[in-house]
Formats: structure tokens, sequence, C-alpha cells
């Protein structure tokens, strides 16, 4: 019988790696979060954000209506490439450019209820594997199946790193550890914060330990 399964925890803590190789084995759809909020972001970003890197959250909203986001799946690939308004941003949105940005857009309260909104519609079927921060919490408080990935800030800057170097971008290793840290800090911190475990979630510390391991303590708990 398929379930709901909610993946939470902080930016890369190979959150999306093991849950794309889930939904291919169970046949689940994916849905990364993360990069409706990037989509966002970008959208933001080339209307609304001014030079230097400020912007009116009124004029956030205002745009909202203007935005149209839609995965695609990508048979090659193996999931769903983002789309903004029928423009393909699967790779944009993961620059720095717009990871040192998404969590100040993230922050707005409408953005979160337009995106959780669609999220929920997303997943009104059984069988779907969503990946974000606040899934298990707000999104599907009702799923059968939580997990919260968890991994030292090192680790997790080192995985980063090694991310945007394979894909040929020139970033410094401090550069990404102070945006992982920076993110952390503004998804925590904040009053409404995102990133809170559900009482319900089975934690996992993915520090030191490999992706097959944690790919398959997922599986084995979603089969249970
Ligand atoms: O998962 P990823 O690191 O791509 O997410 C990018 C950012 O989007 C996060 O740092 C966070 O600010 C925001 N986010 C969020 N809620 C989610 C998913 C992502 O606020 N469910």
């Amino acid at each position: 019988k398929k379930i709901t399964i909610a993946i939470d925890g902080f930016s890369s803590t190979g959150k999306s790696t093991v849950a794309k190789r889930l939904a291919k084995e169970l046949n689940y759809v994916y849905v990364d979060t993360g990069a409706m909020y990037r989509a966002v972001t970008l959208y933001m970003m080339r209307k609304v954000f001014v030079s230097d890197g400020s912007f009116d959250e009124e004029a956030i909203i205002r745009h909202l209506p203007f935005i149209n986001l839609k995965f695609h799946f990508n048979e090659d690939l193996g999931f769903g490439e983002m789309y903004l308004n029928a423009e393909n941003v699967e790779k944009e949105i993961r620059y720095m450019e717009v990871s040192n940005q998404v969590s100040k857009v993230a922050a707005v309260p409408q953005v979160r209820k337009m995106l959780v909104e669609q999220q929920k519609e997303m997943g009104k079927d059984k069988g779907v594997i969503m990946d974000g921060r606040d899934i298990g919490t707000v999104v599907f408080p009702d799923a059968e199946l939580k997990i919260f990935m968890t991994a030292s800030t090192e680790e997790r800057a080192t995985r980063r790193f090694d991310e945007l170097k394979s894909r040929g971008d020139e970033v410094e290793y401090e550069e990404v550890l102070k945006n992982v840290k920076d993110r952390d800090f503004v998804d925590s911190t904040r009053e409404d914060s995102p990133l809170r475990k559900a009482e319900d979630a089975v934690e996992i510390d993915t520090s030191g330990i490999s992706v097959e391991e944690v790919y398959q303590k997922m599986l084995h708990l979603a089969k249970d």
C-alpha cells in the first residue's frame, strides 16, 4: 500500500539524493520543495530585487500570482525538472547567487502559504516522497513516514562544495561553508522557523555514514 513520505532536514544532508533513489525503487513521485522556493527566488531576483540585494516585501507579494511552477519528469535524469513559467530553470536555481537569497524569500509568509498549498495539492494522492524543511510538520502532518536528516555543518559544506565543483562552478569552500551556516541560521532561528523535527519523525544522522547506508535505512523504514 502506498503511503506519504516526508523528508525534512538541513540543506546538503543528502536528502534529495536518497529521496530520488527511493522514489525510483518504490515507484513514487518525488517532489523537491526546495526547488520551488529556489524558483520563486530566481523570479524575484529578476523582477523585484534591487542591485544591492534588498527587496520590497510588498512587491514580492504582488508578483506571486504571476508565478507558475511545474515539475516536468525527465526520463534520462529520472526526476522532475523545475519549470518557472514554462522555462526550465533546473540548473539556474542551484547557483550560489540563488542559494544566497533563498532563505530571505522563503521567510515571506505569503510565499510559504502559496507553496504549501501547491505542495498539499501535489501530494494529495499517496505514493509521494516530498523533501524540504516543513513537510512533516506543516505540509503533511499526517504522513505515514517522516524522516528528519541531520549532518555536521562541515560535512554538509563539503558535500555541497563537491556537488558545485562537479558541475563546474567556480566556488571557494569557505564561501560554501558560510552559505550553509547562514542558511541554517535564517532557516532555524526565525519565529515561524520551517525547520522543526516533527515529534513522530525518525532522525537519521548522516555524518560519517555512506549514502548507501542511509538509503538502505530509509528503504527499510518505507517497507515496514
Ligand atoms: O532544499 P534546498 O536546500 O534546495 O532549499 C533551499 C532553501 O529553500 C532552504 O535553505 C530554505 O530556505 C527554503 N526551503 C523552505 N522550506 C522548504 C524547502 C526549502 O523554506 N520546505
